[in-house]
């Protein structure tokens, strides 16, 4: 799903570049403009240099699975701004998250990509490090009601599960059943483009 960059030693994510915008205008509706947010699975870390190139009071903090840290290490060094803060180690199914409380929470693509035990700790990690009232936004593909949105969440479906038979697109109402075990509510399930959602969970 990453490919091979322009520019050397920098990773691109194609599906970043599309959804980055209308995800940065959700997040300048949805967070206090000098948020302090750790973003889960931070992939290439595009989503850390365009969401504080374009919300630049936030904090961001990226983080990714060890060995996986290089191409964000880039994007900051590349994109400059204070606001991208350095990537830190975080495995969802770990007990130990290298951040004590944030203001939010931001996850894109990566529930889809983990199976159910991944997904229940990291519901259980969100909440360990939300403050009260503090948000956590999981954007990707849901299904509802057992179905699919569209033929090409469908095939992505597919792929996933012959790359990691425990992955998959995950049924909105169990993930909603998962975040509330943990305290965590949810206060909107938004529409975005290409079939993807922005769940909006709060800490209560
Ligand atoms: C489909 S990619 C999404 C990357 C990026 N968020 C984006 O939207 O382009 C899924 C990401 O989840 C990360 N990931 C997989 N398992 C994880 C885990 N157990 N804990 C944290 N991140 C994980 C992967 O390393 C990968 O970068």
């Amino acid at each position: 799903m990453q490919h091979p960059v322009s520019e050397p030693n920098l990773p691109v994510s194609e599906a970043c570049l599309r959804n980055q915008a209308p995800i940065a205008d959700v997040l300048a509706q949805e967070l206090e403009a000098d948020a302090f947010v750790l973003e889960i699975g931070s992939g290439t870390g595009q989503h850390a240099a365009y969401m504080t190139r374009h919300l630049p009071g936030i904090k961001w903090q990226p983080s990714e699975l060890a060995g996986r840290l290089e191409g964000i290490n880039g994007w900051r060094q590349r994109s400059g701004q204070v606001g991208f803060l350095p990537p830190l180690i975080l495995d969802v199914s770990q007990d130990l998250w290298p951040v004590k409380q944030v203001d939010a929470v931001f996850s894109a693509n990566v529930v889809h990509f983990i199976g159910w035990p991944q997904l229940r700790s990291m519901m259980t990690g969100i909440a360990r490090v939300l403050k009260q009232g503090g948000l956590a936004l999981l954007y990707g593909p849901y299904n509802y009601a057992g179905q699919y949105t569209s033929e090409g969440n469908q095939r992505l479906d597919q792929w996933l599960r012959e790359q990691n038979p425990e992955a998959g697109i995950k049924d909105f109402e169990q993930v909603i059943l998962a975040a509330r075990k943990e305290k965590l509510r949810l206060l909107k399930d938004i529409a975005m483009p290409a079939n993807n959602r922005m769940l909006v969970l709060q800490k209560y």
